[in-house]
């Protein structure tokens, strides 16, 4: 799986170990940084992993932040992207199987590696549902669309 990753400078230690964890699981990384303590601003990091998400470059994305929470927030912004943020691997797998989430926030802050890693890999495999969950997030862009 092509998978694109970013990080700001609340979620780069955790995102570096993230990266290394990924290859050994064979998978094709872009690691967009930042690449250091720097303090830098998330939604820029957030917009190139959305744009390579929804434009096909990648298959998933991996949004790193203090918390996760302005990473969620700035990644959902743009059409096609269905950002989950998450703590644990059960909310990441359901986050796949109804809500075929495309891109998966964490916060660097407060996540253990060893969880983060569990949460990865259960996003990572976990298929969508489709049918009533497909009819649903139709719905979400038919709304966010014409109640505007
Ligand atoms: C940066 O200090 C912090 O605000 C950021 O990493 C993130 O937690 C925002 O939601």
């Amino acid at each position: 799986m092509k998978i694109i990753i970013g990080a700001d400078h609340g979620g780069v230690e955790l995102k570096d170990l993230m990266v290394k964890h990924l290859e050994t699981l064979a998978h094709e990384v872009e690691d967009i940084g930042t690449h250091g303590p720097q303090s830098v601003d998330y939604p820029n990091y957030a917009a190139m992993v959305a744009a390579a998400v929804t434009g096909g470059r990648a298959d998933r994305g991996i949004l790193i932040c203090g918390s996760g929470i302005g990473m969620s927030i700035s990644a959902n912004r743009f059409h096609g992207v269905r950002a989950a943020l998450v703590t644990e691997p059960y909310a990441a797998k359901m986050s796949r199987r109804h809500n075929d989430s495309n891109v998966l926030c964490l916060g660097g802050r407060f996540l253990g590696r060893d969880l983060a890693f569990a949460i990865v890999d259960a996003w990572l495999v976990e298929p969508f549902e489709g049918d009533r969950h497909q009819r649903r997030l139709t719905l979400v862009d038919e709304l966010a669309r014409t109640r505007l």
